[in-house]
């Protein structure tokens, strides 16, 4: 009688533990300090960008994810699409961009000399100061809220420059460097400049993070 009870009780825990296994994301730490971008990017804005906006999005990937397991209604599920892809997204990208930046006093800025993505990009975009700008205009230019990228296409084998809207992550090439547009990012610092955001930002991008995608971009 006990096995029977046992046995049909697994079901029942193995479906909760797996759910609550699978649906626990986390809020990663942040790979410096919170003031670690100054001056260009404030502490106030990078304490805030990390502990309430991207723990928000965090929150609402895994309470999308637990509805959308906690029932068969398809009707449901589509309703539930949204939510998925705006917090799904907003984890994803945050967590790119992250790592996208680092100090300028470590490898803040600092484009490695000669290297896969110094070449590529001279070679895609005629030199880098122009894709700078290219990338910078394009960012600028978004209505709204959204994000700039640098994406490697896997077709044209190409560094491209793409846009996209809200939280929506970059699925149609890799992700090399992205640039969050959204007001969270740069309001409290440059209020309506965008111009001067993304000026600054360029102080702090992680190059050697963006090698290391682009490399293992060509690489898949
Ligand atoms: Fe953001």
């Amino acid at each position: 009688m006990f096995t029977i009870a046992k046995n049909a009780l697994r079901p029942t825990l193995t479906r909760a533990f797996g759910a609550g296994k699978a649906y626990k994301h986390t809020l990663p730490a942040l790979p410096y300090a919170y003031n670690a971008l100054e001056p260009y990017i404030a502490e106030e804005i990078m304490t805030l960008h990390h502990t309430k906006h991207h723990q928000a999005y965090v929150n609402g990937l895994n309470a999308a994810e637990e509805a959308y397991a906690a029932t068969d209604s398809t009707a449901k599920h589509i309703q539930l699409q949204s939510a998925l892809k705006f917090n799904g997204g907003g984890h994803i990208n945050h967590s790119l961009f992250w790592k996208n930046l680092a100090p300028a006093k470590e490898a803040g800025g600092k484009l490695v000399a000669g290297g896969l993505l110094e070449k590529t990009l001279i070679r895609d975009f005629g030199s880098v100061e122009a894709f700078k700008i290219k990338m910078n205009t394009a960012t600028g230019a978004i209505q709204g809220s959204g994000w700039g990228w640098l994406g490697y296409d896997p077709v044209s084998k190409k560094l491209e420059i793409v846009t996209t809207a809200n939280q929506d992550p970059l699925l149609t090439h890799v992700p090399i460097i992205g640039i969050d547009i959204w007001e969270h990012a740069f309001y409290l610092q440059y209020k309506n400049v965008k111009p001067d955001y993304l000026k600054a930002i360029w102080n702090v991008i992680n190059f050697e993070e963006a090698e290391k995608r682009l490399v293992g971009a060509i690489a898949n």
